[in-house]
C-alpha cells in the first residue's frame, strides 16, 4: 500500500470507529443479558430435573433439545457478520444485535455444556464443542479491548484526531526539510531518508508490537551530532518527530490489536461451523 492510501485508510477507519463508542452492553436496560440468564437457568433447571439414569447427554431427548437450541444460537451469532456489512439498518439496530450476540453468546457455556452431558473425549463432537468454547474466550477478550481501548486511544491522542496527528507530521517535516538545508551530506542524506518513510512502513508485526527497528528517524537522531547550531535544531525537529511518530503508532497498534482479535474470532467461527457441520452428520449417519 502507498503511503498517500495508507495515509487516507487511517483517516477513513477514524470516522467509522468512533460511531462505535456506544455502551452495547447495557443496551435496553440489559434486556439481552437477562434473556440470556433466563435461557441458561431453563437449561440448567431442566437438567437438574429430568429424572433420568444415566443423566441426559447429547444422545437423549433433553440433549438433542438443547444441541438443536445451540446450533440454531451458533448459526444466527454467526449472521453478525452479515448484518454488520448491510448497509440498510432493518427492524433491529446493529447496537441492539451486538447486545443479543455478546449476552446469547455467553449463554452458549451453560446450554453447550449441558448438551454435552459432560462427556468429554478425544472426537469431532468434542472438537465442536471446545471450538465453540474458544470462539466464546476471544469474545470476551474482544468485548474487554472494545471497551477499553477506546479511553487508550484518547490517552493516546492527548484530544487530537488522526486527521490532526498526521498534519501535525507534515508541519515538523516541512520545517525539517529547511532546517536539514545547511547540513554536511551525510547528514543531510539521514533526514532525507527519516523524511522518505512513511510513517506506515514496518509491517504487521512492527504495528503489533510497536518496535520500528527499521526506523530511519530513530536512525537520524542516533547519528545527529550537536555541535553547531543547525545540528541543534535539526536534532530538536527530529526529537519531535519521533514524538509524533510514536503517537501515530500508538493510535496504529490498538487499532492493529482490534483487528487481530476479529480475525481470530472470525477464523475460529469458520472452524466451529466446520466442526459442527461433521458433529451433526455423523450424529445422523450413526442413529
Ligand atoms: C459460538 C459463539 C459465537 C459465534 C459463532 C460468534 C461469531 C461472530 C461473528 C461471525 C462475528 C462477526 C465478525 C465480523 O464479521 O466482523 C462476531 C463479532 C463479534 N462477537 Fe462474536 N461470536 C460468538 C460469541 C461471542 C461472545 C460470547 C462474545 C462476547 C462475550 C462475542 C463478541 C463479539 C463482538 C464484540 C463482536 C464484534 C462486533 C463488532 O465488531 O461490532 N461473540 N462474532
Amino acid at each position: 500500500m502507498t503511503a498517500g492510501a495508507s495515509r487516507s485508510r487511517f483517516r477513513e477507519d477514524e470516522t467509522r470507529r468512533d460511531s462505535d463508542h456506544v455502551s452495547f452492553l447495557r443496551h435496553k436496560r440489559f434486556r439481552w443479558a437477562w434473556a440470556a440468564l433466563a435461557l441458561s437457568l431453563a437449561a440448567a433447571a431442566g437438567y437438574a430435573l429430568i429424572d433420568q439414569d444415566p443423566r441426559p447427554n447429547g444422545g437423549s431427548w433433553y440433549g438433542y433439545t438443547l444441541g438443536t437450541i445451540g446450533l440454531g444460537l451458533i448459526l444466527w451469532l454467526s449472521l453478525l457478520g452479515v448484518r454488520k456489512r448491510r448497509i440498510n439498518p432493518g427492524a433491529w439496530s446493529l447496537k441492539a444485535w451486538t447486545s443479543a450476540h455478546v449476552y446469547l453468546g455467553l449463554s452458549l457455556v451453560v446450554v453447550g455444556t449441558l448438551h454435552t452431558g459432560f462427556q468429554i473425549g478425544w472426537n469431532v463432537h468434542s472438537l465442536a464443542y471446545v471450538l465453540m468454547l474458544l470462539v466464546i474466550a476471544t469474545g470476551v477478550y474482544g468485548v474487554v479491548a472494545y471497551t477499553t481501548l477506546p479511553a487508550r486511544l484518547s490517552d493516546n491522542r492527548r484530544e487530537m484526531t488522526r486527521a490532526q496527528m498526521l498534519d501535525a507530521l507534515t508541519a515538523i517535516d516541512r520545517q525539517l526539510d529547511g532546517a536539514a538545508q545547511p547540513l554536511a551530506r551525510g547528514e543531510a542524506d539521514l533526514v532525507l531518508a527519516a523524511l522518505r518513510q512513511s510513517p506506515f512502513a514496518g509491517g504487521a508485526l512492527a504495528r503489533l508490537t510497536g518496535r520500528y527497528p527499521a526506523c530511519q528517524t530513530a536512525r537520524a537522531l542516533a547519528g545527529m551530532d550537536t555541535a553547531s547550531e543547525a545540528q541543534q535544531r535539526v536534532r530538536a525537529l527530529l526529537e519531535k518527530r519521533a514524538a509524533q511518530l510514536a503517537q501515530i503508532r500508538g493510535a496504529l497498534r490498538i487499532q492493529a490489536a482490534l483487528e487481530v482479535w476479529l480475525f481470530l474470532h472470525i477464523t475460529l467461527t469458520i472452524a466451529l461451523i466446520a466442526a459442527l457441520s461433521a458433529h451433526v452428520i455423523s450424529v445422523f449417519y450413526y442413529w
